[in-house]
């Protein structure tokens, strides 16, 4: 089971990232705690965005653990308030500063959608900076179309030394090869929604073949609730192995060589899902199985299509719907 994965430009990862997309509703200080946490039992690697809005915390997080800055793989996302020049450098260093460091180690294009907004010259847009036509966003689709101008922005911001890699997020196949029509620098990473009840084969096979890592926002299934969790077959696996269902599914996507990132505020659940196992030929292909015969597939949109699907946007973004 791997400890870690090598992207195509020789860069290590540590093979489990802790997932911050944490539901707006939580308390204050909650994040920043579950960082501390996962630093201090082990974790590298922290999955951020500028759209979770808590990369303040984060940074707190990291700072109150005493772990130095560069034994942490951290990752950040450009926000669909920011592709078009300059905010795309703009919105970096408002990143970085929230986080409070001077580089990244990795940055992703969140969404290859881009929101309209009337932001004043000079200042970063923010949501309340968006526009909107009889009370829906606005949504640049030109962008959904073409992003080879975010892309070439974010490499300049690479060569400019404040991003080790950057990478992409919720790209299907098509969109890729799209974007590797103009891309100087290849896509090191592609971060999609990856779990039993979404495990989307075609596209993992593509994107290792192609050498770009598949990394697992919701590994767990957090979109089913405890299903997956709590699935019998998950769960008579976790007792073989005296450990969690939560650290079947992870060790699971690790097997596949996926990247996951588990997310949680509970420090009990954020160490239970370092603690993979490793599994038996036939336990990983009853897994195989079930993800096979799972009812709802959920982003497996490998059409040739450029756009993506709304369903699953609209649910990372409440505020639109
Ligand atoms: P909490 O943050 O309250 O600990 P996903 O990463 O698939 O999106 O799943 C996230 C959800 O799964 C969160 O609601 C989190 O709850 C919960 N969770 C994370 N790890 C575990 C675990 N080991 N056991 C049970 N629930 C977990």
């Amino acid at each position: 089971i791997p400890h870690s994965f090598t992207l195509s430009n020789g860069v290590k990862v540590p093979a489990i990232g802790l997932g911050t997309a944490v539901r707006a509703d939580r308390r204050p200080g909650e994040v920043a705690k579950a960082v501390e946490a996962a630093l201090k039992c082990g974790y590298r690697h922290i999955d951020c965005a500028w759209g979770y809005g808590n990369e303040g915390e984060v940074g707190e997080g990291i700072r109150a653990s005493g772990v130095p800055r560069e034994e942490i793989f951290i990752t950040s996302k450009l926000y669909e308030l920011h592709h078009k020049k300059p905010h795309p450098e703009m919105a970096l260093r408002d990143t970085l500063k929230k986080l409070g460091t001077d580089y990244l180690d990795l940055w992703l294009m969140h969404w290859n959608i881009n929101f309209e907004t009337d932001a004043p010259d000079g200042e970063l847009p923010q949501m309340s900076h968006v526009r909107k036509h009889n009370d829906k966003i606005v949504i640049d689709v030109a962008i959904a179309d073409d992003v080879s101008e975010t892309w070439a922005e974010m490499e300049r911001l690479q060569q400019a030394g404040l991003t080790k890699s950057i990478g992409v997020s919720n790209f299907n196949i098509y969109r890729i090869k799209k974007l590797l029509e103009t891309a100087k620098i290849k896509p090191v990473v592609n971060q999609v929604e990856l779990s039993l009840q979404c495990p989307q084969p075609e596209l993992v096979e593509w994107l290792k073949k192609n050498d770009i890592l598949p990394e697992a926002y919701s590994p767990l299934g957090s979109t089913a609730g405890k299903a997956l969790r709590e699935n019998p077959t998950v769960v008579e696996i976790a007792q073989k192995h005296d450990c969690q269902g939560a650290a079947v599914l992870i060790s699971w996507l690790l097997m596949r060589g996926i990247c996951p990132l588990p997310k949680s505020v509970t420090p009990e659940r954020i160490e239970a899902n370092l603690k993979t196992v490793q599994l038996s030929d036939d336990e990983f292909y009853a897994l195989e199985k079930l993800a096979e015969d799972h009812p709802s597939k959920r982003v497996c949109d490998q059409t040739d299509d450029l756009h993506p699907r709304y369903d699953i946007f609209l649910e990372s973004h409440p505020e639109l719907s």
